[in-house]
């Protein structure tokens, strides 16, 4: 596809994204976005399903995957709580100068609408509890017990990632960092929007580290970039949404695909999820897997230092003022 090309630089702004934007929505299209069972009995199945829709789509949903629909449900309680506080109760765990914290933006401008709540949730040493709300009471609690099984089910999916690269199932978590690897939660609050046509809540965008295991409600607004299309991802109750982010598509030198996505909004009623980003150690150097090039496979990516990746793809985004619809 196009844009692998243009991602080949530790740049990734999406190219073309006139052309993008200007493609239509499938819009109740809900084509194709693989489904995975993880409860199949076959696991050598599973695996090819997951590495499969990682080769081909960069998204795909899991279900059957262990995390007890009890504590998604308080997940979304807690999270929703926390939304519905009186804003000076927000601002008390307000953004710094740091990414972590609450944050509002409702410009007028239509350019960006959206809340959200930003902290780190692994490893424990660079947890910052400040920015865990103490409004709900259980909000630390229940997110401490989520991150276990995001932690547990990442790991899982990258064991069945790295086999499918023919490497051991340790292989990808490792050069992540093993358990310094990063992982962050943001709580995406969408209020319903009137000009929902015109505003989005996340800009065209691809996720910047390895893997982001994301949790919706069930309205509809995540898309997809697929074969000139956007596609609306569909809401499966208890699934959990699986995207694969640009250091995963770096690290398997391009065997597992990123995939450009944008929120749009509802008009009439409220959106929120719960990705989680799980990130290379910010001091790794991150690029093609030494084990999978040679000279008949020469790195199609530079290895740099993840830090240096992510903030220069950030600083592109903000100077490129990439159109949001
Ligand atoms: C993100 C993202 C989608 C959404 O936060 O990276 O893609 O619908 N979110 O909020
Ligand atoms: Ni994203």
């Amino acid at each position: 596809m196009e844009y692998e090309r243009d991602h080949n630089t530790s740049s990734s702004s999406p190219p073309s994204l006139c052309k993008q934007l200007a493609s239509s929505t499938l819009r109740g299209s809900f084509l194709n976005i693989p489904v995975v069972d993880l409860s199949a009995s076959d696991e050598e199945l599973v695996v090819r399903a997951v590495v499969k829709a990682s080769e081909e789509w960069g998204i795909f949903q899991v279900v059957n995957h262990g995390i007890p629909t009890e504590l998604m449900q308080q997940l979304q309680v807690v999270g929703k709580q926390f939304f519905d506080l009186p804003e000076a109760e927000k601002e008390a765990v307000a953004k710094e100068e740091d990414f972590e914290g609450y944050k509002r933006n409702y410009l007028e401008g239509i350019k960006a609408w959206d809340e959200h709540l930003f902290h780190r949730i692994w490893p424990p040493s660079c947890i910052n509890y400040k920015y865990w709300s103490k409004n709900p009471p259980r909000y630390r609690e229940v997110n401490e017990e989520y991150t276990r099984h995001m932690k547990k089910l990442t790991e899982k999916i990258l064991g069945w990632l790295s086999e499918g690269l023919g490497l051991p199932p340790v292989a990808l978590t490792k050069s992540l960092g093993g358990e310094m690897a990063e992982y962050v939660i943001r709580v995406n609050f969408y209020q319903p929007s009137p000009k929902s046509e015109l505003a989005l809540g996340a800009a065209v965008h691809t996720d910047i580290g390895a893997i982001t295991l994301l949790v919706p409600n069930e309205v509809p607004g995540l898309q997809v970039f697929k074969d000139e299309q956007w596609l609306d991802l569909e809401y499966i109750n208890s699934a959990v949404v699986v995207i694969i982010g640009d250091q995963l598509m770096r690290m398997s030198n391009g065997r597992y695909k990123n995939v450009l996505h944008r929120a749009t909004l509802d008009k009439e009623n409220l959106r929120i999820l719960w990705p989680v980003f799980v990130a290379p150690k910010h001091d790794l150097f991150v690029g093609p897997l030494p084990e999978l090039t040679g000279d008949e496979n020469p790195p199609k990516f530079e290895t740099i230092v993840y830090k240096y990746y992510l903030h220069q793809t950030i600083r592109n985004w903000t100077l490129d003022k990439l159109p949001l619809y």
